[in-house]
């Protein structure tokens, strides 16, 4: 078992890993991949779908992976065997941590991408390119952004080093403090929006859209990326959270702290839909199911007409970009910690190297906006898309059969019980979900779902 020499880090306070799960948690998932994969997915019974998801998927295995890491205080692979080992269970289990250091970076090269669209958007918006925009106008943009690879590249790039400079200098000094007052902020914003779009959208056609539960339009491979997006946007099923757990407060209560971080998230999430949808419903050139782009392309239009537009989009990029970027530090988060658990590097070396290869991963999701965008793989995705769906769509669904088997199968109901804070039929209940309709529920959609993909 690896030994530490230096001292391990710790978030300061409960309220610290809150804010830090929160900042892992809420990022582009939320204000990006949310309103764009309902649009493409029909809406209504996508969201409902989803947020049974969340319930009976997300938040059991979260509450098992901050289990994982708290218990252990060690890295994902590192906190697996260790648990393995205590279980009498075969070391092999650490596969599932290896596979989840790898959908994190997997993920990390194409996030960084789509929050470097973020961090271009903000100098676009101070620029005036979009006031008094319309919609013809704000997609010939966005297409035109697109377009240049080397462009792309360089924010990227800039993405990419912003990321590694955090977590070269440590996660827990600066970062708590960042995210307790970027937070919020992002928060007012959005609700700022949200007030926009209530007063100059149509907010009813879009509050129908989102919650009319129109069953008729739900395929499985819709259901697939329900599942896949509850375990994405919850920052689960690859190791970020075991990893923030592991640095959690000795008396932070597990399951309380775990389903306020989840409620947050899904907040996020639906005042994200909320703000975006009733844009694209007044404006009838952008289409719903429009795709990656439709954060980029409604929102500016809102900003472009609004009084002061140019500084609350300008703000809003930013912070974008601030959500973006607390979320890739976690991303990373398990590759690093574990190479420095292991002593085989310093969080230096670990970042540079490591951050190196998903910025070379990154270049492939660059190059699938304008070079190489058609569908070479399998003849059904690009680069980026393949990327995002791999991860999201199999990796971070077998990463939680797996993490919710491991714990509800492997470990004794005492073993369990000692390290968390409820008890009685909370507790039985989360058990229960977690060892009979988690697994069990992941795989049926799992498996139905890739069926219908590549059927
Ligand atoms: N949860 C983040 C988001 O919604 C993305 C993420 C996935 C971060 C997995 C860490 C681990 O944007």
């Amino acid at each position: 078992m690896a030994t530490n020499a230096l001292p391990r880090e710790a978030w300061n306070s409960r309220l610290t890993f809150i804010l830090a799960a929160t900042g892992s948690a809420v990022g582009l998932g939320n204000i990006w991949k949310f309103p764009y994969i309902a649009g493409e997915n029909g809406g209504g019974a996508f969201v409902l779908v989803y947020l049974v998801c969340i319930l009976l998927a997300g938040i059991p295995v979260m509450i098992a992976e901050v289990f994982m890491g708290k218990r252990t205080r060690t890295s994902p692979v590192l906190a697996v065997e260790k648990l393995a080992a205590e279980s009498g269970q075969s070391t092999r289990w650490r596969w599932m941590a290896i596979m989840g250091v790898i959908a994190g970076m997997v993920i990390l090269s194409y996030y960084s991408i789509v929050a470097g669209w973020a961090l271009a958007y903000f100098p676009k918006m101070i620029s005036g390119a979009f006031v008094a925009i319309d919609d013809a106008g704000s997609s010939a943009l966005f297409n035109e952004h697109l377009s240049n690879p080397w462009r792309l590249l360089g924010w990227h790039s800039l993405f990419i080093i912003m990321t590694m400079a955090v977590v070269i200098t440590g996660v827990t000094r600066g970062l708590g403090k960042a995210v307790e007052y970027l937070m919020p902020i992002l928060f007012v914003l959005l609700l700022i929006l949200l007030g926009f779009s209530i007063s100059q959208g149509e907010f009813s056609h879009a509050v129908k859209y989102l919650f009319a539960f129109d069953f008729g339009s739900l395929t499985m491979d819709s259901v697939l990326a329900a599942l896949g997006h509850a375990f994405f946007t919850l920052s689960i099923g690859m190791g970020a959270i075991m990893a923030y757990g592991s640095y959690m407060p000795e008396d932070t209560p597990i399951a309380k702290t775990v389903l306020t971080v989840a409620a947050l998230d899904t907040c996020v999430a639906l005042i994200a839909g909320l703000a975006i949808f009733p844009i694209v419903f007044a404006s009838p050139a952008i289409e719903p199911g429009e795709g990656a782009g439709l954060l980029f392309i409604s929102l500016p239009i809102a900003f472009g007409s609004m009084p002061g537009g140019i500084f609350f989009g300008a703000l809003f990029f930013a912070l974008v970009s601030v959500a973006a970027w607390t979320s890739s530090i976690s991303l990373i988060e398990p590759a690093v910690s574990w190479a420095v658990d292991k002593g085989k590097a310093t969080r230096l070396k670990a970042g540079i190297f490591l951050g190196g290869i998903c910025w070379l991963l990154g270049i492939g999701s660059a190059l699938s906006f304008n070079v190489y965008s058609d569908p070479w793989i399998f003849g059904l995705f690009n680069w980026f898309e393949f990327s995002d769906f791999l991860t999201s769509y199999v990796m971070l669904p077998v990463g939680g059969i797996l993490m919710a088997i491991f714990v509800g199968h492997m470990f004794g109901k005492s073993a369990l019980l000692e390290s968390m804070d409820i008890e009685g039929w909370l507790f039985d209940a989360w058990r229960f979900v977690l060892r009979w309709i988690t697994p069990d529920l992941i795989k049926i959609i799992f498996f139905l779902g890739i069926i219908n993909i590549f059927l």
